[in-house]
Order: structure tokens, then C-alpha cells, then sequence
């Protein structure tokens, strides 16, 4: 075994960057109500990334728990999580999707959230609760019913069906609300404190950006040690950016990346409701309030998100860019994908793959860049808002 886990040296605020202990669970830092990251003594593993792979190659299936040695030290709470296939596209050099539908509850969201359940053990909590777009509900009805915790989860009324199937088969408390993840995000902030729920909103506590850092390792490792040119990543809350770009600095820190540009960061949103495209593209810090946010991209339905500014940062630094797409132009590389690949995207992933496809044209990508594109989640968790915007009805018995 690699003997250095990392114990948490501090959390430290995104923002202000106060630092305080992860002795206790917290939420967002004390001084400025900033996200707070998780930070290690990372010099311990400088040289170990060799042992760790050759260690994974020889253990049974470890998921995401391959990287436990830059996780906290904590008993995981697991379904079998994470080391999702990297596949080459047929048709395009250079492109690789990473197919997070993979995962336990078909989606991403599984990283996360066993994270942040894991940590909630660790530290006794007993009730979590959640605003969701449909998707972290899922995962966190999941991984809570695996650890024997309660879920209060709110989301839209119309998220996709299987997200209402799956929390209430893994029995999760389920409000259903008339409005958008931000009007779950309140109930969850009026509530939570006369209810005793602790609040895993996206980036109002410190793990689900820790597990999903793990994508970053990921692909990294999966392509040999070495960074490729960009990330295309469907972007709602941002999670998963910021988690990469932690990781992406974290290998630097460990010496465990070949020297090189880091990529660069692509958000992809969706027209029907793109704030961080429209802050990126104003020269803003952050972005405004997106009214009357619509797609069949359920989970880009995130009309503020939390972590806008961070996540603007990310892309200027990373030379990357932030970008739209209408649904029609998702739907049609959604089906295209599912004809001529074999896979069935998720809209978001299927936001993507438009992207990327958008980004050849303008010549921002040279066909030969090396990409790797998200696809966030599996089609089958949206047969019903597929469905709708494919107009595919069951046929009438004869
Ligand atoms: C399938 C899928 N893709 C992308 C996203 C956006 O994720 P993030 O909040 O990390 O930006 C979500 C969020 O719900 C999702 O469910
Ligand atoms: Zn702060």
C-alpha cells in the first residue's frame, strides 16, 4: 500500500481564502460565504503516482477509490462509482468521450455525491438534504439509502421522470416544486435549520467538487499522464469544472502530469438558459439572473449558479471559452451520435458533441485537436424528454 493518505490540512475559502479546520462539517466559509476547497499536504505523494496505478492495476475494481490517496481519509460510502470508459469517436480524430452515464444512477452526479455522503458519515450527520435539477437527487437518494441516511431532496416538477422514479424506489423524502432548481435552493435555505437538514447544494459544501475531481485524474491517467488540448464540459452548476481544474492543479503540485498547457476549459450551456455564457461573453465576474430558463437539458437548467465566478475564472485562465447552443442544434447531434456512434447522449452530453461539432466549423479546434468531451450522463435517465422533442409516441396496439 502507498502509506500517505493525505489528512485534511484545512478548508480553505475560494474567495477570501480564510482558512478553517474540517475538524467539524461545514458549509460555505464564515468570513465571506465563499466555496470552501479541501486542501491537503500533498509533498508526501510527490513519486508515488507509479505505485498508486500499478496498485489499482492489481486490486479488485476500485472506481473513483483509486485516487483515495488524494481524498480524505474516510470509510467510502461506494455503489461502484467512478474509472468510467474514455472512447474514441469513430468519426472525428482526436475526440474522446468520457461516458460518465457509466456510472452508478447513470450520471456523474455518483462522484460527487458519494463524497459528500461518505464525508456526512464520517461525521454523523443524519439529514442531508438537496436542490437538485434532478440528476445530484438521484445520486444523493442513492448514496444516502446505502449509508443509512436520510434524503430531503426538492426539484422541479418536470425534471425528467426517472429522476422522480429513482428517489422516491431509493426512498428519499421528494418535494416536487412549481419553479427551478434556484426556488428549491431557497425552500432547502428556509427550512434547513428549523428541519436539522445539513445543505449539500452545489458548492455550499466542500466534497462534491473533492469526488468530482476525480474526472481530472481520470482523464489524465487515461491518456497517459499528459493533459489534452481541451474539455468540453455541459455546465450547470460547475461542479465538475472547478473539480477538474482542482485536480489539474493538484497534478501539477504532485508531479504526477507531464509538463504542459493545461486544457482549455470549454462550458457548454444550453440558449434556453446560459448565464455563464452571457458573463463570459460580457467580460463579467459573474453572472446575472437567467429569466425564464428553458431546455430539454435538464441539468443546464440552472438559471445562477453558485460558483459562477469561480468558474469564469477557470476559463479565462485556461484560454478556453463559454458557449450556447440551441436545443435543436443538441437534439440533432444527440441523434446523430446515436446513429453513427452507437451512444445515447444525455441532452447535456448531446450539448457537448454540438459544441464541439460548432467549434471545428468557426475553426476555434483543428480537426486533429485532442478533446475530451463529457457526455454527463446516460440517455436512458431521459426517455421522456426525449421522447417529447424527438415526437416519439408508443404506437396504439393494432
Ligand atoms: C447530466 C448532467 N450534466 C451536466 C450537469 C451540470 O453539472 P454541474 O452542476 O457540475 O455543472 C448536470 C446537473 O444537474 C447533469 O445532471
Ligand atoms: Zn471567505
Amino acid at each position: 500500500m502507498v502509506k500517505h493518505m493525505p489528512t485534511i490540512k484545512h478548508l480553505e475559502c475560494s474567495r477570501c481564502k480564510t482558512h478553517v479546520s474540517a475538524e467539524e462539517p461545514r458549509t460555505l466559509c464564515p468570513t465571506c460565504k465563499g466555496s470552501l476547497y479541501v486542501r491537503y499536504d500533498l509533498s508526501p505523494l510527490r513519486g508515488a503516482r507509479d505505485d498508486i496505478a500499478r496498485q489499482a492495476a492489481k486490486s479488485p475494481w476500485l472506481g473513483m477509490w483509486r485516487y483515495r490517496s488524494v481524498l480524505p481519509e474516510a470509510k467510502p460510502v461506494t455503489l461502484g462509482e467512478g474509472w468510467t470508459p474514455i472512447l474514441a469517436s469513430k468519426r472525428y480524430p482526436g475526440v474522446l468521450l468520457k461516458e460518465e452515464g457509466a456510472n452508478p444512477t447513470g450520471t456523474f452526479k455518483a462522484r460527487g455525491l458519494a463524497l459528500a455522503v461518505t464525508m456526512a458519515r464520517h461525521y454523523g450527520l443524519r439529514k442531508l438534504a438537496v436542490p437538485s435539477a434532478g440528476n445530484a437527487a438521484g445520486a444523493l437518494a442513492a448514496y444516502a439509502a446505502a449509508a443509512n441516511i436520510e434524503a430531503h431532496i426538492f426539484m422541479p416538477r418536470d425534471v425528467p421522470f426517472a429522476n422522480y422514479v429513482e428517489a422516491i424506489a431509493y426512498g428519499a423524502n421528494v418535494t416536487l416544486v412549481n419553479g427551478l432548481i434556484s426556488d428549491c435552493g431557497r425552500i432547502v435555505a428556509e427550512r434547513k435549520d428549523a428541519e436539522g437538514w445539513f445543505d449539500i447544494s452545489t458548492l455550499k459544501e466542500p466534497f462534491r467538487v473533492e469526488g468530482k475531481k476525480t474526472m481530472g485524474y481520470e482523464l489524465v491517467e487515461q491518456l497517459g499522464w499528459e493533459y489534452p488540448d481541451a474539455v468540453f464540459y455541459p455546465t450547470g452548476g460547475g461542479v465538475g469544472l472547478i473539480g477538474m481544474w482542482k485536480a489539474f492543479d493538484e497534478l501539477e503540485e504532485l508531479g504526477w502530469v507531464k509538463p504542459g498547457k493545461k486544457p482549455r476549459m470549454v462550458a457548454v450551456q444550453s440558449a434556453g438558459c446560459a448565464p455563464v455564457v452571457g458573463a463570459f461573453e460580457h467580460g463579467k465576474n459573474a453572472s446575472e439572473m437567467w429569466e425564464g430558463a428553458k431546455t430539454f437539458a435538464a441539468g443546464l437548467r440552472v438559471p445562477k449558479p453558485y460558483g459562477d465566478s469561480i468558474m469564469l475564472e477557470i476559463l479565462r485562465q485556461s484560454g478556453g471559452i463559454a458557449l450556447a447552443l440551441p436545443d435543436e442544434k443538441i437534439l440533432s447531434s444527440l441523434k446523430d451520435w446515436a446513429r453513427n456512434e452507437g451512444i445515447f447522449l444525455s441532452p447535456e452530453g448531446a450539448a457537448a458533441t454540438a459544441a464541439y461539432a460548432h467549434l471545428l466549423e468557426t475553426g476555434y479546434l483543428k480537426p486533429g485537436d485532442r478533446v475530451v468531451l463529457f457526455n454527463t450522463g446516460s440517455g436512458l435517465k431521459y426517455t421522456d424528454v426525449t421522447a417529447l422533442a424527438m415526437q416519439i409516441d408508443r404506437p396504439a396496439a393494432a
